[in-house]
């Protein structure tokens, strides 16, 4: 099976890499392309698989292709290899946000096999959760091939595609969410006289013992901050704050944007 990349930035490196490592995939096995030939020889040195000179012959040669463009630079793209991927049973995987699969086969033809991923930045360290839509003309076999692949990647949920926008919102922004959230208590630490790394490190163990903890021993968010909450407190000062400045209402008003982004996205 041959596996090809259009587009290998941030996203596509970090699955060629996991897919090698996982040894799912052999070197062999896998092409890519950038903007330019020199581009992808260079890229495809770094990583020790081959490269094609355009996207046609890219597809050409490939079971499965991986859209990791922009999705700015994707309808391009999608006429390029239009003609290639016609009447063909190859695998089109798009990671694109604001792509829907209706999107995507007025481009390629409403009989492309098209499965919609979204995976998140930590697929680089393979523990991403992704996000899976098929289009309805996968066979079982190759809906568990498409599965087997980015569960080497980390946890894969197969989603209706109405759910998809939701799951891009909790999931593929969670990581800059996260991070935003790390940022805060790290700062307010500094401003109160803690060393900037001394107070990112210590947030940061404070942040994935939580994750770690709730995981164990399968707790709620409130059944969390109830054990914590001793009455009269200080957590529940802190938590009581929190609730004051709309922290929940906040997160609520980000995923609803999020999501508003996604949808207006699919209908440009
Ligand atoms: N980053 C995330 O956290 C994340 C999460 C989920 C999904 N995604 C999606 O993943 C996709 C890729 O994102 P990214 O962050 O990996 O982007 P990126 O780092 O900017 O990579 C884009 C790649 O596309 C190449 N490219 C541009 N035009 C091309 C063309 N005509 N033919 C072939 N290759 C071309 C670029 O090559 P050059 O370097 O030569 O310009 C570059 O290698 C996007 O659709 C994004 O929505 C990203």
């Amino acid at each position: 099976m041959q596996i090809g990349f259009i587009g290998a930035g941030n996203m596509s490196t970090a699955i060629i890499k996991g897919l090698i490592d996982s040894r799912f995939t052999s070197p062999e096995q896998v092409t890519l392309t950038k903007s330019t030939a020199e581009r992808s020889k260079a890229q495809a040195d770094q990583l020790g698989v081959a490269f094609s000179s355009n996207n046609t012959e890219l597809v050409q040669q490939a079971d499965i292709i991986i859209l990791g463009v922009k999705p700015q630079k994707l309808p391009d793209v999608l006429n390029e290899i239009a003609s290639e991927i016609k009447d063909s049973k190859k695998i089109v995987v798009s990671i694109a946000a604001g792509f829907n699969i209706t999107k995507i086969q007025s481009f390629l033809g409403d009989e492309a096999k098209i499965v919609r991923v979204m995976p998140n930045m930590n697929i680089a360290i393979r523990r991403s959760v992704s996000g899976l839509s098929f289009s309805d003309n996968f066979s079982v076999e190759e809906k568990q091939l498409v599965s087997e692949l980015f569960e080497q990647l980390g946890v894969t949920y197969e989603l209706a595609e109405k759910d998809f926008v939701t799951f891009t919102a909790i999931a593929g922004c969670s990581p800059a969410f996260t991070a935003m959230y790390i940022d805060g208590l790290t700062r307010a630490a500094v401003k109160n006289g803690l060393p900037y790394e001394l107070a990112q490190a210590i947030t940061l163990e404070a942040v994935s013992g939580t994750l770690e903890l709730m995981k164990d021993k399968t707790l709620s968010s409130w059944d969390l901050i109830n054990q914590v909450s001793s009455p009269g407190g200080t957590t529940i000062e802190g938590v009581a704050s929190l609730e004051n400045d709309g922290f929940i209402p906040s997160l609520f008003h980000a995923v609803d944007a999020t999501i508003k982004k996604d949808q207006e996205m699919s209908k440009e």
